[in-house]
């Protein structure tokens, strides 16, 4: 069956390691434990149809790219060409994390010099109500500027997780 290869960017921290742990293995990790790169490999149905997924969960810590700028340069125009879905996550209680979103959406059109790259906004921690930043009209609003699927997730509840990947996977089908 079909291979398909996901990336899954956002600022560090939102919970983008924790949103690939609940979608493959049904547990949440309550710590932060900053991600280099992580590759993960599984097999689900969409649609009726198989599907292999080929994840691959990248670093949001910003420090680590500045360290490192040239080798994480490289790595991320890479990792941007080979992609064919992109998950873009923010985190509901971070505002900057939201900018960041847009600054991720401009890198993929850039390197990939189209802006028809099939993508998924993700706003992410949304059982923490009582720390939003982010309403859910603004995420909306930039899904609509993105032309793409929008779900406000929680990793920690297991919320829509399934539902980001179904919907990227049908993206790239569309192509
Ligand atoms: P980097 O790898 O550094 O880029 O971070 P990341 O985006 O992978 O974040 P990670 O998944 O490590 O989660 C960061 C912290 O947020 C951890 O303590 C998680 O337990 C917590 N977290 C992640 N998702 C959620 C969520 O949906 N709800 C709540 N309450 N906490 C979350
Ligand atoms: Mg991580």
């Amino acid at each position: 069956s079909r291979e398909y290869k996901l990336v899954m960017l956002g600022e560090g921290g939102v919970g983008k390691s924790a949103i690939i742990m609940q979608f493959i293995s049904h547990r949440f990790p309550e710590d932060h434990d900053p991600t280099i790169e992580d590759a993960y490999k599984t097999q689900i149905r969409i649609d009726d149809e198989p599907a292999n997924l080929d994840i691959l969960d990248t670093a949001g810590q910003t420090h680590a790219w500045l360290t490192y700028e040239a080798e994480f340069t490289a790595m991320r125009d890479q990792y941007m060409r080979a992609g064919e879905g992109f998950i873009i996550s923010y985190s509901i209680t971070d505002r900057r994390s939201l900018q960041e979103a847009r600054q991720f959406k401009q890198l993929i059109d850039r390197v990939r010099r189209t802006a028809n790259t099939p993508v998924v906004l993700v706003g992410n921690k949304s059982d923490l109500t009582h720390l939003r930043q982010v309403s859910v009209e603004e995420g909306k609003e930039l899904a609509r500027e993105f032309q793409c699927p929008f779900f406000e997730t929680s990793a920690a509840f297991r919320y829509y997780i399934d539902e980001v990947f179904a919907a990227l996977v049908r993206q790239i089908r569309q192509r």
